[in-house]
């Protein structure tokens, strides 16, 4: 540790600096402690040694290396270690990855430096290398990267629009949380400025116009700049070269804000563009010059946009990552902003996109319950990976594509949401007629012109209606058309209309409100298109759940559940373990008193149940004579098939049919698409006509027949390992504590106040009538070596994600109510 150091010497290092009332300041690690016992412990702990490790590790490797630059561009390490190995041998070479013009090769000791310098002509392909020491830079504790500009991920909006009153605050929420912040609007308004007057330096009268999110009114924290620059083929390069351009001083002018966060802001910009300005490669004379006095005059598209490129990549400071794609449909310059981490797209001659944009915006001022769809149906298909290619291109729906399909959809609503592009244009006028590379893109130019809409649907409904209109939706014969507020169904009716000539038929088909001839989703795969078909199908359903409309403070509600990511196609949950004691009884018994809890207590079906390493099967759970004897009276003590006592093994799932029928009579329980042919359905009517349907999987070959159930029954138990698997249908953890209160008295058996008390909770939500259970889980019970039942309990299914709180409540419930079953039959 350097001398005065430890923090109790009196002499403190260059590095600390005192502060208020005792504290200090360790410039080095960039952080305060309160007092001098504090500065000692931090002197001596990882973080600090690791800086004080750091920084004579740099201080080194600046002794041994030098600074090169003057070879010809696409250089490469090898070429340079062939260069400098004969002068003295080499640790490391360091590449400027973005411009390729210069490069810090590092020696094995600073000897090579002294070799490297005094060495009079180095040359590579005969241009002669310029060698220079390294600048002696300080050592300063490494930014973190740039700004995090993004809005929360779903775990922190979940968290956010759990607090909301219903499902329209939380689709305001949405809109709030993932709009950009002040300070990052600013930021963006900042850097615009300064690409504006960049451009302008070169390319007098040019336009820069933002499009895209930035205008439509659906921005989002961290979205992308949409650029496009408007250039008249007369204009003239500014004389000056790339060096005499100085922003810094403009960018001095912006900086005069009074708000603190946003002076901060300014300064770090500041920073950064000295920094730029200050750095090695820019103190090397030989950057590639913009030639003086160029006009634009003949150059093909490719040219100018090559040449905009190299000013953005030279004369922007703190731009970097700058890099044209011109095999894009528009091609396209990307780039992205130092300091705040923004990117921005650069295109030229997309006067369509702007108009398209300001369309957009349109729709957003004419009813404000446009954004706050598009918002949440945006953040939906993120999380979903169904729209959003981060790098452009891909095979998902760009963010576009799926806002004209909100707008589509909300065309489509009676009374309409919003007109069709026909209805607006006739609505326009014809002062406002705009035609654009041949294209109408003629609507009015005043939002507030329109008459509101008579459609008074709530957010919440509007939302639950738009994955259904698109979950029925045959994407591959369709063209949704903004300009009719239709749809036009495939092949084309002879003749075809003139557009369709130029219109990329793909899977999933929607025409440009204005570019007719442009297919917006040209790009989507049939994969794509078939998973946007079953998310709207889940989400349809999510909508029309419970978890939708009840709010609820332990489980996600309302828009929550769609808006994270789905766990039955990803990632599966965490289970839980609950160790039950056997105490006197068998594991069979235990079992059974674990279903009666599971169905009866608490109205979950059963889907199938099995041993575990057999396949599923209701003539699954095998046990051995007197066992299986035992369990049989068991089974009659626990109230369970107690009419036929002979079928009970085998027809434990027509039990529990019946059971399911009698305790949650009005309960309609459907199980999804099953593909097992060998599977047998058993229709029942109940009280009030909703229909009980039971899947049994039950292979064939494993359907007992009569003279087989003695054989069966003896069979039974032989496993110690059995497996259910359970769908969970209400809400029936939560409240509880309520409706027991409002029992209380009227019901003194445990058991029946338990059911009494869900069904007082499902009741609560039988309107809905549930055609999808919150959850499927699966629970494995085996014995262990201590005589203990150990039930793992697995979320298979978790859509509502409501399974990590069902199984924190069972961890408690079941054990109390198993054994609460057990001692009232011992
Ligand atoms: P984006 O898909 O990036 O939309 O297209 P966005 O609203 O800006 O969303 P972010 O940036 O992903 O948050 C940007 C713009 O490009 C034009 C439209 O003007 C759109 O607003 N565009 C895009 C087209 O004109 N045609 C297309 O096929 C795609």
């Amino acid at each position: 540790m350097a001398s005065g150091e430890d923090g109790s010497c009196s002499q403190l290092s260059s590095d600390i600096q005192p502060g208020d009332r005792g504290s200090f300041r360790c410039l080095l690690c960039g952080i305060n402690v309160p007092n001098r016992p504090s500065l000692s412990d931090h002197l001596c702990g990882r973080r600090h040694t690791r800086m004080c490790e750091e920084r004579e590790k740099r201080q080194q490797q600046q002794e041994r290396s030098v600074f090169v630059s003057g070879f010809p561009k696409g250089t490469t390490e090898e070429q340079l270690k062939d260069v400098f190995q004969p002068i003295s041998s080499i640790r490391n070479i360091v590449m400027d990855k973005d411009r390729g013009l210069y490069a810090i090769v590092e020696f094995e000791s600073s000897d090579g430096v002294n070799a490297a310098l005094e060495v009079q002509d180095i040359k590579l392909e005969g241009q002669r290398l310029r060698v220079k020491p390294r600048e002696k830079k300080e050592f300063k504790k490494k930014r973190t990267g740039s700004r995090n500009l993004q809005p929360p991920d779903p775990e922190a909006l979940s968290k956010e629009l759990m607090h909301c009153k219903d499902v329209e605050e939380q689709m305001k929420s949405v809109v709030t949380l993932c709009s950009p912040s002040h300070h990052e609007s600013h930021l963006r308004e900042l850097l615009l400025s300064l690409l504006r007057e960049s451009f302008t330096e070169f390319f007098p009268g040019c336009q820069l116009h933002p499009f895209g999110s930035s205008v439509n009114g659906f921005e989002i924290s961290g979205c992308d700049l949409d650029l496009y620059l408007e250039l008249s083929e007369s204009e003239e390069l500014k004389l000056e070269s790339v060096k005499d351009v100085s922003l810094k001083e403009d960018i001095d002018d912006m900086q005069n804000e009074d708000v603190k966060g946003e002076k901060l802001l300014c300064l770090e910009m500041k920073e950064v563009q000295k920094d730029d300005m200050d750095t090695e490669e820019n103190n090397s004379d030989d950057d590639e010059n913009i030639v003086p006095g160029l006009s634009l005059k003949g150059l093909s598209n490719e040219e100018i946009l090559n040449l905009v490129e190299r000013v953005l990549r030279q004369c922007v400071p703190g731009v970097h990552g700058v890099q044209t794609v011109p095999s894009a449909r528009r091609p396209v310059i990307r780039f992205q902003h130092k300091v705040s981490g923004l990117r921005g797209d650069i295109t030229l001659n997309n006067r369509l996109a702007l108009r398209n944009s300001l369309f957009l915006r349109f729709c957003s001022d004419l009813d404000p319950r446009v954004s706050q769809l598009v918002y949440t149906v945006r953040y939906w298909a993120r999380v979903n990976e169904l729209a959003g290619n981060p790098l452009g291109g891909g095979p998902l729906l760009n963010n576009y594509a799926l806002t004209l399909l909100i707008i589509f959809f909300l065309q489509s609503r009676s009374p309409l949401i919003i007109p069709s592009l026909r209805q607006l244009k006739e609505m326009a006028g014809e002062e406002a007629t705009l035609v654009i590379d041949g294209w109408d893109c003629t609507f009015p130019s005043d939002p507030t012109q329109i008459q509101p809409s008579k459609n008074e649907k709530s957010l919440g409904c509007l939302l639950s209606e738009f994955f259904t209109f698109y979950s029925t939706m045959d994407l591959h014969s369709s063209i949704f058309c903004l300009r009719d507020g239709g749809i036009i169904t495939l092949p084309f009716t002879s003749p075809p209309p003139s557009w369709a000539e130029g219109f990329r038929l793909s899977p999933f088909n929607v025409q440009d409100p204005f570019e007719l001839g442009h297919n917006v989703c040209s790009n989507v795969s049939t994969k794509t298109a078939r998973r946007f078909i079953s998310q709207c199908i889940i989400a349809a359903r999510t909508c029309c759940s419970p978890v939708y409309r009840l709010r609820s403070l332990s489980r996600p509600w309302g828009i929550i559940p769609l808006l994270l990511p789905n766990t039955s196609e990803g990632s599966k949950k965490e289970g839980i373990e609950i160790s039950i004691p056997l105490t006197g009884t068998s594991l069979e018994v235990l079992i059974l008193a674990v279903k009666r809890v599971l169905i009866e207590v608490l109205l979950c079906s059963c889907v199938e149940e099995g041993s575990e390493n057999t396949e599923g099967g209701i003539g699954k759970i095998e046990r051995s004579g007197d066992e299986g004897e035992q369990a049989m009276s068991h089974m009659e003590a626990l109230n369970i098939g107690d009419d036929k006592p002979e079928l009970k093994a085998e027809e434990l799932n027509e039990i529990e049919v019946k059971s399911i029928k009698e305790s949650c009579g009005r309960k309609r329980e459907s199980v999804e698409e099953n593909q097992n042919e060998n599977k047998r359905r058993k229709i029942e009517d109940t009280n009030d006509n909703a229909i009980v349907i039971k899947e049994m999987t039950i292979p064939e070959q494993n359907v007992p027949k009569k003279g087989q159930k003695a054989k069966k029954i003896k069979q039974l138990a032989k496993e110690n390992t059995t497996l259910m698997r359970i769908n969970v249908w209400h809400q029936v953890w939560e409240g509880r504590r309520r409706q027991r209160r409002s029992k209380f008295g009227e019901i003194t058996k445990k058991i029946e106040l338990e059911t009494a008390v869900s069904h007082a909770l499902s009741s609560e939500t039988v309107d809905s009538k549930p055609c999808k259970p919150l959850m499927q889980i699966t629970v494995k019970t085996e014995l262990t070596k201590e005589g203990n039942a150990q039930l793992h309990l697995t979320p298979e299914v978790d859509d509502y994600h409501c399974s990590t709180n069902f199984l924190h409540f069972l961890k408690v419930f079941l054990p109390q109510m198993v054994h609460e079953i057990l001692n009232s039959h011992s």
